[in-house]
């Protein structure tokens, strides 16, 4: 039997697809003591034989949904449930991935290691770095959002000159399949923060002629992110397209809408015409045809037919 829990708070992930596969729903109660302290509670008796998946909410209030998360996946190992995929699509932390400065806590190890142990495998949607969780092996899987993109891309602007926007070096590759598959141009940005501030300190096109290229030929730019947290990655991308003519629609597609304080206005005034997320985040912006679901589905299928 096939079981879905999904966190009492994690309210923007479509699970149709979840039902249409056959996984039952689990009921769960949840409050808060008047401390603040997390309860959990499950209202069915757990089914030692059942394959568990717990679809756990990373934003906002990271902390409080990774003591959740470690709540649930806990009991249910507690009980003797024998398969648990623990997939949080996305998984807060991930961006601090190694030392970037002497001295730092390694957050996207520390606490992907706070939830592997009571789980058989970690799922992630475009997690920021996936080769910085390389060590769990087979434990983890991340779900690239390359066909998701793809497809939306072809459907809805495939009747417009449409390129593609790198916004840095460690995005290139996941975007140029990308237009690999919608068979458009694209251009790529080169990004150095201040390690300490986290600000950005340059942020050029990488290639000039790709850049001039895409400018000039192009009705809709869209510029691919995995997270857009407080918008100035996309801004300053948007802001340097409109100051070299550019005069079409920009487009910002991002798996994770953080879109933290004024990032939407800074994004609207640096001249972003449009915003599509996926439903991994809940935000205003979520596409109809961004929903990971169907993913997440077909990743467990696999998993479920693999053992
Ligand atoms: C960083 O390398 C990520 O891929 C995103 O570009 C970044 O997290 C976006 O953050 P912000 O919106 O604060 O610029």
């Amino acid at each position: 039997m096939l079981y879905l829990v999904k966190d009492p708070l994690y309210k923007s992930i479509r699970i149709n697809s979840f039902i249409e596969y056959g996984f039952k729903m689990v009921k769960l109660e949840y409050k808060e003591f008047p401390d603040g302290e997390a309860y959990i509670r499950f209202q069915d008796s757990i089914d030692p034989e059942g394959t568990y998946v717990v679809l756990a909410r990373g934003f906002p209030d990271q902390d409080r949904n990774i003591i959740r998360s470690m709540l649930i996946t806990h009991t249910l190992r507690d009980y003797g449930a024998q398969r648990i995929y623990f997939c949080m699509p996305y998984f807060p932390y991930s961006r601090q991935d190694k030392r970037f400065l002497a001295g730092e806590a390694i957050s996207a190890k520390i606490i992907a290691e706070s939830i592997v142990s009571n789980i058989d495998t970690l799922i992630t949607v475009d997690v920021h770095n996936p080769l910085a969780f390389g060590y769990l092996g087979a434990k983890f899987i991340d779900i690239r959002t390359i066909d998701l993109w793809s497809d939306l891309i072809k459907k809805n602007y495939g009747n417009k000159k449409c390129g593609l926007v790198s916004p840095d070096v460690g995005r290139k590759s996941f975007v140029a399949e990308i237009a690999r598959k919608c068979k458009v141009p694209m251009a790529s940005f080169e990004k150095r923060r201040d390690l300490s501030t986290g600000r950005i300190i340059s942020h050029e096109p990488e290639d000039f002629d790709s850049y001039k290229g895409i400018i000039g030929d192009c009705e809709v730019i869209i510029i691919i992110d995995d997270i857009i947290a407080t918008g100035s990655t996309i801004a300053n991308i948007s802001l340097k397209l409109r100051s070299d003519g550019f005069k079409g629609k920009i487009v910002v597609a991002a798996t994770h809408g953080l879109l933290l304080g004024n990032s939407y206005d800074r994004l609207v005034m640096a001249g972003v015409n449009e915003i599509i997320c996926s439903d991994t985040v809940e935000n205003p912006f979520i596409h109809r045809d961004a929903l990971v679901g169907p993913y997440i589905t077909r990743t467990i299928d696999r998993l479920i037919q693999s053992y």
